[in-house]
C-alpha cells in the first residue's frame, strides 16, 4: 500500500437499482452499482479504486485461469434497528482470507484495504440493502493472480476485488444430502481449510452426480476410510445427539467456518454441552434411528443454519427429525438475527458498525 491509503471513486452514471426485483432475489445473481478493485504489483498493494460494476479484461494467458491461484471470502452486511449498517465478524473473515492467501502463495491484504474497502463500497451502495426478514447484503471479496505468462509459477501480480450482492436465503428448502464415499474433497496437508476456488471446483462433479439422484448436497467424508464426517462443501455440519451439540473438529481438510465458530460459542454461552471431535457417519445414522438425534444442519455465512431432513448413506435414505422439533436451530437463527439487528447485547464484539 502506498503511504496514504485513499480510495478513488468513479461513480456509475446511472443506478441499476430500479431494475432489481428485491422480492425475488437468488443468491449470486444481482450485483450493486459499484465494485472495488485493487492491484498488487512491485511487491505491494496500490491504492484501490471504486468503479461501476463491470466486466474485466484479462489475458488468455492469465495464470489464475491456468493454475488456479484464486481465493475468496463471503460475509454479510445488515441494517440494525437504528438503521445503522453493520458487518458480522469482518475481522474473522479478513484473518481467514489472509490464512488462505498464505497457503496459496498469494499476498495478504491489509485490514485497511479489506475493512475500509468494504465499508466505503457499502456507504456508496447503501440503498441496495434488501428489506425482507432474513435478507442481507452478501459481500464477496476475492483475489486472483494476474501474471500473463503460462509457466507454472507463483504470480507476481494480483487483483483484489469486492462485490456486493443483495441476497435472500441460500437454500430455499430443507436439505436432502448424500454421504460421499468415492470422491474426496480434501486430505491432510492439502488445501481443504482454505477458501480457494479449487476446493469448490473439485466438489462440482461429485455434487452434480448427487443432484442427478435427487439430493441437494453431499456430505464429504475423510479421505482414508470415508468413515468420518468432514463438511458439506458450502457448509460446516452439526448435529444434536442426547442434547449435546456435536461437530467435526477442525483440521486442514475442513473449512474453518465463522458461522460454525459463532454457533459453538453461543451454544456454550447457553450452557449447552458442545463437542468438537471426530464424528462417524455411523453414529449419526444410528442416533437418527434410535431417536437420540434431534437436529442436524449445515452452517455457513450464505446458508446460515440449513436444516437437513434426509441423509443417504450407502444407498439407503434415512429420514432425519422433522422441522417442528428443532428448538435449538430456531433459537440460534433468531439469536443471530437479534445480534445483527442490535436487539440483544453483542458480548463477543462480533458486530462492526460501518462508520458513516
Ligand atoms: C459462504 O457461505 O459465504 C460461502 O462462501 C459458501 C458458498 C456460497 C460458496
Amino acid at each position: 500500500m502506498t503511504e496514504t491509503f485513499q480510495i478513488e471513486i468513479k461513480k456509475a452514471e446511472q443506478s441499476r437499482i430500479n431494475e432489481v426485483d428485491f422480492a425475488n432475489l437468488s443468491f449470486g445473481k444481482v450485483f450493486t452499482d459499484h465494485m472495488l478493485v485493487c492491484d498488487f504489483f512491485d511487491g505491494y498493494w496500490h491504492n484501490p479504486l471504486i468503479v461501476p460494476f463491470q466486466n474485466l479484461s484479462i489475458s488468455p494467458a492469465n495464470v489464475a485461469l491456468h493454475y488456479g491461484q484464486s481465493i475468496f471470502e463471503g460475509l454479510k452486511a445488515y441494517k440494525n434497528i437504528e438503521d445503522e449498517m453493520v458487518l458480522f465478524r469482518p475481522h474473522g473473515h479478513l484473518e481467514r482470507f489472509n490464512r488462505t492467501a498464505v497457503r496459496m502463495g498469494m499476498p495478504q491484504v491489509t485490514e485497511e484495504l479489506f475493512i475500509e474497502g468494504i465499508s466505503e463500497l457499502i456507504r456508496l451502495d447503501k440503498n441496495w440493502f434488501p428489506k425482507t426478514s432474513g435478507s442481507s447484503l452478501y459481500i464477496r471479496p476475492f483475489m486472483f493472480a494476474t501474471d500473463d505468462t503460462i509457466g507454472v509459477h507463483i504470480s507476481l501480480q494480483y487483483k483484489f476485488i469486492i462485490l456486493l450482492n443483495p441476497v435472500d436465503k441460500y437454500y430455499s428448502e430443507p436439505l436432502k444430502v448424500m454421504v460421499e464415499r468415492k470422491y474426496v474433497r480434501a486430505s491432510e496437508g492439502g488445501i481443504g481449510f482454505a477458501k480457494t476456488s479449487a476446493n469448490y471446483a473439485s466438489s462440482l462433479y461429485p455434487t452434480k452426480l448427487a443432484v442427478q439422484k435427487g439430493y441437494h448436497q453431499l456430505i464429504w467424508t475423510d479421505h482414508k476410510e470415508h468413515k468420518y464426517i468432514e463438511e458439506s462443501g458450502t457448509m460446516n455440519l452439526m448435529c444434536i445427539i442426547n442434547n449435546t451439540l456435536i461437530t467435526p473438529s477442525l483440521s486442514d481438510s475442513i473449512l474453518q467456518g465463522i458461522t460454525r465458530e459463532s454457533i459453538l460459542t453461543l451454544a456454550k454461552d447457553w450452557g449447552m454441552a458442545v463437542e468438537e471431535r471426530k464424528v462417524t457417519v455411523d453414529e449419526v445414522i444410528e442416533a437418527s434411528q434410535n431417536g437420540t438425534l434431534t437436529e442436524i444442519f449445515g452452517t455457513g455465512t450464505a446458508a446460515v443454519v440449513a436444516p437437513i431432513i434426509l441423509v443417504n448413506y450407502k444407498g439407503i435414505d434415512y429420514e432425519m427429525p422433522g422441522l417442528e422439533g428443532r428448538i435449538f436451530s430456531k433459537k440460534m437463527v433468531e439469536t443471530l438475527q437479534d445480534l445483527r439487528k442490535g436487539n440483544i447485547k453483542d458480548n463477543h464484539g462480533w458486530i462492526y458498525k460501518i462508520p458513516v
